[in-house]
């Protein structure tokens, strides 16, 4: 297998997990590169079910060097409790690694997440709560705690010295939320300390260096359309999911990556607020939600459904660079008797046609979807496992699908099973 990055093409949730489990079976290294615990990713293996938030999606197989990156955020105590879970239940964490460059998550960020999320009326985001956006901004604006820091005593007191007076200002002032003392704040840092240092990998120069030349596999989290800089803005995430974020996230650039895999399901769903063309607020709708458990696996919040849309997907495969496309949950729609596609918007106020996607997403009020409409199947999907299996309808449904995002479609996922998969 070629180095190979896992993107979701959607708004997140696209079934990330399960492609990225099944490509690192033929890795030897896999790379989580963006995000943090907003994360919720489901993989099932051997009729258990497994939620992972951080830790990379290739950790059941043992064998793989499982490495947080540089481009993450992380949360101490989610973190303990995802680490300690998998313990629990058996899992071998001997080769997960983090980036000492990945950056803290601190109560403040999480506490302003909340505060923002009870706060904000208009423009709210639906946040996960997790302090993500808080994270990565003072990342950005360079305050932020790395995971390294903590490791160095006197590193982290000078840091502390220079955040901490700032932070205090703006809890106190703008939100009237809990400020912190140095010696509090010390406290609350050994405690992360004790919590990474199994993990944490001063090393990892070395390791990335000594496995340049074997397989290294990439998993974005969130999607494309959650993506910073190419997303719904401002209803997104605050990284980079698209294959690009592999680049600046894993410590590898972009020229250790061969082939960008997107994800996406057979229908589109969303958490949190934004605009959404293709939703369905009817009983299809309900029915989507129903059959395919679109409830989020972080958050627990229903997952608004809708139909495919390929100008998104075509939107995807342009800013993400992806080579091919994973096509899940394509079973969900085995009793359905007919299945829409969204092939462009038109704009309610003067007709005019949207075949490229309009970013600014503020006039999406004003579009309607354009859809084609093709036969359902309406037989299970479920046991198929090659190509030539697929009934009739399901092939030209996908075969219209790749001709709308011109890229060919790799795999076809008609369960969460690792079993339940084609490969084309
Ligand atoms: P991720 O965040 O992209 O990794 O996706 P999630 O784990 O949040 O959500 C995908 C859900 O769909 C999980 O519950 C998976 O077990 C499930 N899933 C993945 N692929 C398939 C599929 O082909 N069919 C069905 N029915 N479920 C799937
Ligand atoms: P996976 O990796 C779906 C959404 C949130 C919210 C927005 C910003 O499982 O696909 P944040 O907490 O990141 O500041 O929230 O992004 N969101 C996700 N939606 N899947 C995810 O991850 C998500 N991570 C964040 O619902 O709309
Ligand atoms: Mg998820």
């Amino acid at each position: 297998m070629k180095n190979t990055v896992v993107v979701g093409a959607q708004w997140g949730d696209e079934g990330k997990a399960k492609i990225t489990d099944l490509l690192a079976e033929k890795a030897d290294m896999v790379i989580r590169y963006q995000g943090g615990c907003n994360a919720g990713h489901t993989v099932v293996y051997n009729g258990e079910t497994y939620k992972l938030h951080l830790v990379p999606s290739g950790i059941l197989y043992g064998d793989k060097i499982c490495f947080i990156g540089a481009g993450t955020v992380v949360l101490p105590e989610n973190f303990e409790q995802e680490t300690s879970e998998l313990i629990s239940r058996g899992v071998d964490l001997s080769n997960l690694k983090l980036s000492p460059l990945a950056t803290i998550t601190m109560p403040w960020h999480t506490a302003v997440d909340g505060w923002a999320e009870d706060t904000v009326k208009k423009g709210k985001i639906g946040s996960t709560r997790k302090g993500i956006g808080q994270t990565y901004t003072d990342k950005m604006a360079r305050c932020a705690l790395k995971v390294g820091d903590l490791f160095d005593e006197e590193t982290l007191s000078e840091k502390i010295d220079i955040i901490l007076p700032l932070k205090n200002k703006t809890l106190k002032e703008v939100y009237g939320l809990k400020e912190y003392s140095k010696a509090e704040l010390l406290e609350i840092c050994a405690k992360y300390k004790q919590i990474f240092e199994p993990y944490v990998c001063f090393d990892w120069q070395k390791m990335l260096r000594e496995n340049k030349n074997k397989t290294v596999l990439f998993e974005g989290a969130q999607g494309v359309m959650l993506d910073i800089d190419y997303g719904t803005y401002p209803f997104v995430t605050s990284s980079n999911p698209i294959g690009g974020g592999a680049g600046t996230g894993s410590g590898y650039g972009p020229t250790m990556i061969d082939e960008i895999v997107g994800v996406s399901k057979a229908y589109l769903t969303r958490v949190g607020e934004g605009p959404f063309v293709t939703e369905l607020l009817d009983e299809t709708g309900d029915k989507i939600r129903e059959i395919g458990h679109e409830f989020g696996t972080t958050t627990g919040r229903p997952r608004r459904c809708g139909w495919f849309d390929a100008v998104i997907a075509k939107y995807a495969v342009l800013v993400s660079g992806l080579t091919s496309m994973a096509i899940t949950k394509i079973d969900v729609f085995d009793d359905f008797d007919e299945i829409k596609i969204c092939t462009a918007y038109k704009d309610k106020r003067n007709g005019k046609i949207y075949t490229e996607y309009p970013t600014d997403v503020f006039m999406h009020k004003y579009l309607e979807p354009v859809y084609e409409t093709h036969k359902g199947w309406k037989c299970s999907l479920s046991n198929i496992k090659s190509y030539d299996e697929f009934p009739k309808e399901a092939k030209d449904y996908l075969k219209r699908l790749e001709e709308l995002f011109e890229i060919p479609i790799s795999i076809i996922s008609v369960g969460p099973d690792r079993e339940q998969t084609v490969y084309v």
